[in-house]
């Protein structure tokens, strides 16, 4: 299949940073809701930050320096030939490293490692030290979530970024929960959420005394996705499994569920399936209600909780 035009001449390596917008200045084409008299680049901007990505960070050895650049334009491409994508400002060093032959490395930012991405984007160096560790040659930022090595098969033109496709020679993940970016700013995934089990001790027992004991056979399901919250539970023998949008958490004896649910008795966001025979305590929302207004200090403490997730995801 013949390539499209603008493809086919930038595929060479001299050919990164030739692009025809800069041949002619274009005529404005954008067109945005917020009215003719809008800043639409700013506009572009803001409806682009409204996709939520992960942060990663590009790597390269270039004389023996290992160059890290943050990114968050990745996306992977094809599973069969393994292929990924990256888009690279035109004005950034990085975009002088890349060629085609030249391999990189993606790191994926774990959920407490914003430092490193400001660092990596220019914002300042607060925090240790970064440290990399050589794959294929090629540096990637140890602590990462997921690690990627890729060549540049092709480059294209972008605009004002520079495309390279990497086809993927390395691959490992871990565990733990990603850093994310939107509207500008980091986020995070609030996957399990905490909130009565961050409780004292001393205030959360007296919660746990009104639940009823209750006993699940395996496959059993505690708890189903859509119900009220009309409970939650303390799996206090056994083990069971979280299911949320197709993501599994399993949960030990010892941790609540359904713990968000059942402070405003709305839907339940995830499936609680029992693993085998399993023990729990269930607490109703009308006798939790009832021990918080109880104990007000269990009710203002729930509070601050709630106060340092947000906090947290801000
Ligand atoms: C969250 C985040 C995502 C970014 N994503 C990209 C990106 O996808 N491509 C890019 O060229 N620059 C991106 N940047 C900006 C670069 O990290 C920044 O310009 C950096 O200083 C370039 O480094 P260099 O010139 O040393 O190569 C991003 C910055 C942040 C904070």
């Amino acid at each position: 299949m013949e390539q499209p035009s603008e493809f086919a001449f930038a595929s060479a390596p001299e050919g990164i940073g030739e692009s025809i917008w800069e041949e002619e200045q274009l005529p404005e084409l954008l067109e945005t809701a917020a009215g003719a008299d809008s800043d639409t680049a700013l506009e572009f901007r803001r409806t682009l930050g409204m996709f939520a990505t992960g942060v990663t960070v590009i790597t390269t050895l270039a004389d023996e320096q290992v160059h890290g650049m943050t990114a968050n334009a990745f996306m992977s491409v094809s599973l069969q030939p393994p292929l990924i994508v990256i888009s690279v400002d035109r004005r950034a060093r990085m975009n002088n490293l890349l060629r085609e032959e030249v391999r990189f490395g993606v790191s994926v930012l774990e959920e407490r490692q914003s430092v490193l991405s400001d660092r990596f984007a220019g914002r300042g160096g607060d925090g240790p030290e970064p440290a990399f560790e050589l794959v294929h040659e090629t540096p990637l930022v140890e602590g990462a979530l997921a690690h990627l090595v890729a060549r540049i098969v092709r480059s294209y033109w972008g605009g004002d970024h520079s495309l390279f496709l990497g086809r993927v020679e390395y691959v490992r993940y871990g565990e733990g929960t990603p850093l994310l970016f939107h509207g500008g700013g980091y986020g995070r995934v609030v996957g399990n959420p905490r909130v009565f089990s961050s409780l004292p001790p001393e205030l959360l027992q007296p919660i746990l005394e009104v639940g009823v004991e209750r006993v699940y056979e395996a496959d059993e399901a505690i708890m189903r996705v859509g119900e009220p919250g009309d409970s939650m539970a303390l799996v206090v023998e056994g083990s069971a499994t979280i299911e949320r949008g197709g993501r599994k958490v399993p949960v030990a004896p010892g941790e609540l569920v359904g713990e968000i649910a059942v402070l405003d008795g709305g839907p339940r966001t995830a499936t609680v399936v029992a693993d085998g025979r399993t023990r729990v305590l269930e607490i109703g929302r009308d006798e939790l209600m009832r021990a918080l207004e109880a104990d007000p200090k269990a009710a203002t403490a729930l509070i601050a909780v709630l106060a340092s997730r947000f906090r947290e995801s801000s």
